[in-house]
């Protein structure tokens, strides 16, 4: 079984649904504002935020799980070494307890 750098089981988080977390971040955010999701994993939040109408940034340091994410741009990099070199509207959204 493959686990992200921080021990998250990716073949787990392929199976996880969302569960309700997406609703709870489009009902606190401007309609289709652009969100930046750090520690996206395998897309459980992006995808439903994109059915939603959000444009999402997914980062996560593990390529594994970033090959697992559609119709978001996504970047592989550390959050604490990440250069987007740009500015924009954006919400940030942060993964569970346990990333680092
Ligand atoms: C617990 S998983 C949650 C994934 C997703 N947010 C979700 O709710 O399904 C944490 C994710 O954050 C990523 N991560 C943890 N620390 C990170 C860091 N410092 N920089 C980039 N990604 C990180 C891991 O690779 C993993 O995919």
């Amino acid at each position: 079984m493959s686990v992200t750098p921080d021990g998250c089981p990716v073949d787990l988080y392929l199976e996880l649904p969302a569960a309700g977390e997406p609703e709870v971040i489009h009902g606190a955010i401007p309609p289709g504002a652009a969100v930046l999701e750090l520690g996206c994993g395998t897309g459980r939040m992006t995808h439903p935020l994109l059915a939603l109408g959000h444009s999402v940034v997914a980062v996560d340091e593990s390529a594994e799980t970033l090959a697992h994410v559609r119709g978001a741009e996504t970047v592989c990099a550390r959050i604490d070494e990440l250069q987007l070199d740009r500015r924009g509207p954006a919400v940030g959204v942060r993964g569970p307890p346990g990333g680092r």
